[in-house]
């Protein structure tokens, strides 16, 4: 399953406008493209107590595997205050350890800012990543 690096941008894009972000003001979408062709959004959900904020890409990840999605083939991701894009929004490293359980390391990310898009590999952002070595226990 591919798609044009854009379309799935756009997605991200979307989804960011539903980011609830009171206390850090920096809003983050995320879309999650599935083996189907399935797109699954995601926002930053923050909260009065820090720790329970959830990431975008979680929350898309969270989506897609809650409806009995598993297999992904890219993720874009977009951030920046109040939802203006500057630079790239790289994935924090919790969000890159979750993807990890589920997106093989070649899988394309694809970071959208203000000049265009740069893409990446989920091997890339986590190299070494510890993963279950019985992937049958995913299936
Ligand atoms: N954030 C994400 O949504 N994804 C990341 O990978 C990095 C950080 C959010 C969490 C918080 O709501 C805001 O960005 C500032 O850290």
């Amino acid at each position: 399953m591919t798609i044009d690096p854009r379309t799935l941008v756009d997605a991200a894009i979307d989804a960011m406008a539903r980011a609830y972000a009171p206390y850090s003001h920096f809003h983050v979408g995320a879309a999650l493209l599935d083996t189907d062709g399935r797109i699954w959004q995601g926002c930053n959900i923050e909260n009065a107590s820090y720790p329970a904020t959830m990431c975008a890409e979680r929350s898309a990840l969270s989506a897609a595997v809650s409806a009995g999605v598993r297999r992904f083939a890219a993720i874009a991701i977009v951030g920046g205050p109040e939802g203006i894009l500057g630079g790239i929004c790289t994935p924090c490293g919790i969000c890159r350890q979750a993807l990890s359980e589920f997106c093989a390391p070649d899988m394309p990310v694809y970071l959208g800012h203000a000049d265009g898009i740069t893409t990446l590999t989920l091997g890339e952002l986590l190299p070494y990543s510890f993963t279950l070595t019985d992937k049958e226990a995913k299936s």
